[in-house]
């Protein structure tokens, strides 16, 4: 059945009808603010100011409050998304996700052209030219025009189900056509059950402005729009992901019943449903054609607001694509063409030496500026040692600078036009480090060479601190890096236990317009002290030790004197705790520095050791037990049962093996992870046992 379409301004909106129900209200809100994110996210034409949006947003989520019995995972209030932390769920695709053939030039565009003229006995093809989007492939489930998965690509038979972060992208319709779309559109319904595929991405404009203010805060700067949009859509908080503009452009529909068939004209209805489908999509007839868009692309893709690597071809009738069928990895129906990237030639000037958080030591080099793809360019990473030999660099060469799905550019080679022979002094790799003068030792896991001085070396020192404060760790969050520099520039803070020492004066160094901010600092400093055990742990930034090692750590050894005594048996022992774990644990606690800085944290009363709470929480009673978590449950959160399983020395996984001991359950499990059950023969067990399991154990 065809829903209603409910046009806007046909009621106002703002006011409670005399006649209208709460129920008819939220229905109409939710109907309403569909209609206005796609105005303004796929047409870009909004048509209420952003005040009278934030007010109907704001009555429909106090109406859902009051109402919990209306929720809709659907509605447009859950695009703001929660802070409700999971795990992702490990999904199977119900189409296996292919990647495509890539080709470099028109020589192999015209092969391909070929290969499929023959392949179809030299029946006439349409080919449909389309942009290639250099984002993350993403995969969506709608029944009955409802959005009810959103699965990542993975290894392109499962994924990670990634629909609560998926929700927040404003671009992607969380029901269909309860939008009105523009006159032009071609109409129909939709299939009761389709997934359509496309692109998740991060606009230039909003990737830069996170990269601005992750410089501003110290943290590590995402290299590309990719990179910053992959790293947003598996981000354990939907309410990160809602604040970082995500995009989304689809391109292909799977599905049992689809309206068309041809691949373009799929797509056109897709766009009258509500998708976002690029404009620039077309249906050509010829290789000429193909070329022409080849090339109008190559130039016209630097203004768009999105990247692009290069241009994917499709043949365009369903049916021929079938007969054309796939390889191993990819369909014979389709090709990606990559752009070339744009290449600009320099002159070395210097190489520099960078050392890191952890000491390791980074050349860049430093060159005449020089505009590519739109920026200026003076510098580039030459990444390591072996990097850099490789590429000869002599100073005053000229050299060939990159930039390619990268936001660094690199040095792709020396510019041999420009090679003479008396060329500059050769480049070498330092022997000491720059910061701090100590000789380098190569760190042959990491390819790296590394400054030893951990303790003296200065990025080093504030590196540590930096991290022991941050909001996972010790979280003292109002103590940003610019902070952390001044004090350590003013002799104030050496290591992470000088911090307890500080004052109010010192810290506001006296400054009248400081003070607030410097005794917010003291008190977070000083609630630092209640930090559980487990995260000051991970405070202490021990190499490997994460956050989830530094939990089975603490739940293993109980606190701090144990776990140094702990011998490499001992910590082998532990399920998840590896040899290179292990042995960098026991570096750290054969160093008198560590005991001494652990006796002055203790002193200033940090946590060493688990809380009576947590320990008489603990058993054994799931030991040895791999529990698979599914469904949504009623009596606590799938994080709570997580917790839960870890408490009790049982193993949570995503899938299903022969080795999961039991399934919880909660309602709404999936069919497919029902049938594996099933067939492996494991149990299932619903909320109501698990928890009398458990509670069995406390008497
Ligand atoms: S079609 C079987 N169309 O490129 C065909 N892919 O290597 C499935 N991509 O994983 C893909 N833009 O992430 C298709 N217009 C487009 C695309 C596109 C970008 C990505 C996609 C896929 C990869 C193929």
């Amino acid at each position: 059945m065809r829903p209603i379409i409910n046009p806007l301004g046909i009621r106002g909106h703002g006011r409670i009808h005399r006649t209208m129900t709460t129920e008819e209200r939220i229905l109409e809100l939710r109907q309403q603010l569909h209609q206005h994110n796609y105005n303004y996210y796929i047409l870009n034409q909004p048509t209420v100011s952003d005040q009278e949006f934030d007010a109907m947003m704001r009555e429909l989520q106090e109406l859902e409050v009051q109402h919990p019995e209306l929720a809709d995972p659907n509605s447009p209030t859950q695009r703001v998304g929660s802070d409700l932390a999971g795990e992702f769920e490990t999904v199977m695709h119900q189409r296996p996700m292919l990647s495509l053939a890539n080709t470099y030039n028109k020589e192999e565009v015209r092969a391909f052209y070929e290969r499929v003229r023959e392949g179809l006995s030299g029946e006439p093809f349409e080919i449909c030219c389309e942009l290639k989007f250099d984002g993350l492939s993403i995969s969506l489930h709608y029944e009955d025009g409802h959005l009810v998965r959103a699965v990542t690509r993975g290894n392109g038979v499962q994924g990670d189900d990634v629909t609560a972060n998926v929700r927040t992208i404003r671009s992607i319709p969380l029901q269909l056509h309860s939008v009105t779309v523009p006159s032009g559109s071609p109409e129909g319904t939709w299939p009761r059950q389709f997934e359509i595929r496309g692109e998740i991405l991060m606009p230039w404009t909003s990737f830069e402005a996170l990269n601005r203010e992750r410089e501003a805060r110290e943290e590590p700067l995402f290299a590309n729009p990719r990179n910053a949009a992959s790293g947003t859509l598996k981000s354990k908080q939907a309410s990160v992901v809602a604040e970082r503009k995500l995009d989304a452009y689809l391109y292909y529909l799977l599905g049992d019943e689809l309206p068309a068939e041809g691949h373009y004209e799929n797509m056109m209805a897709a766009r009258g449903w509500g998708f976002k489908v690029s404009d620039a999509m077309r249906k050509v007839q010829t290789l000429e054609e193909v070329f022409a868009f080849i090339d109008r692309w190559d130039v016209e893709r630097r203004n768009l607001p999105v990247a692009t690597d290069g241009i994917v071809l499709k043949v365009n009738s369903l049916r021929q694509q079938r007969a054309l069928g796939m390889t191993a990895k990819s369909p014979r129906w389709a090709i990606a063409y990559k752009f070339q990237a744009e290449q600009q030639s320099t002159v070395l000037r210097e190489v520099t030496f960078q050392v890191g958080r952890t000491g390791v030591v980074t050349p860049v080099a430093n060159m005449d500026p020089v505009q590519l793809s739109g920026t200026v360019v003076r510098r580039a990473t030459l990444h390591n040692a072996d990097f850099m030999a490789a590429l000869d660099l002599h100073v005053g060469d000229h050299v060939l600078v990159e930039k390619g799905g990268e936001i660094i550019p690199k040095i792709v080679a020396v510019d041999s036009a420009f090679i003479t022979p008396e060329r500059g002094p050769q480049v070498q790799f330092i022997q000491t480090c720059p910061e701090c003068g100590t000789p380098l030792v190569r760190d042959e896991e990491e390819a790296a060479w590394r400054c030893p001085n951990d303790t003296g070396c200065p990025p080093q020192i504030k590196g540590r601190i930096e991290h022991f404060v941050s909001r996972r760790a010790m979280n003292i969050d109002t103590l940003g890096p610019e902070t952390i520099d001044d004090l350590y520039a003013r002799g104030l803070i050496h290591n992470v236990a000088d911090l307890y020492d500080l004052t109010v004066d010192q810290l506001s160094g006296f400054n009248d317009t400081r003070i607030k901010s410097a005794r917010k600092t003291i008190q977070a400093i000083a609630d630092s002290r209640q930090v559980p055990f487990e995260r000051v742990l991970f405070a202490l930034g021990i190499r490997f030790v994460g956050e989830t090692v530094a939990k089975t750590l603490a739940r293993s050894f109980h606190d701090i004197d144990t776990l140094s005594r702990a011998t490499l048996e001992q910590m082998l022992a532990i399920n998840t705790i590896g040899q290179a774990i292990a042995e960098s644990v026991i570096r750290w606690f054969a160093d008198m520095d560590n005991i001494f800085l652990i006796e002055r944290l203790r002193s200033h009363g940090l946590q060493f050791a688990l809380s009576e709470e947590v320990l008489s929480a603990q058993s054994d009673r799931l030991a040895g037990k791999t529990i698979v978590i599914s469904g949504v449950f009623q009596h606590h959160s799938r994080d709570e049962y997580k917790a839960m399983i870890e408490q009790h020395g049982g193993k949570n996984t995503g899938s299903i093996s022969a080795k999961t001991s039991f399934i919880l359950a909660g309602d709404n499990m999936g069919p497919a992870k029902l049938e594996k059950a099933q067939k492996l023969g494991v149990t299932i067990m619903n909320e109501e046992e698990f928890l009398s399991l458990l509670a069995d154990n406390n008497e």
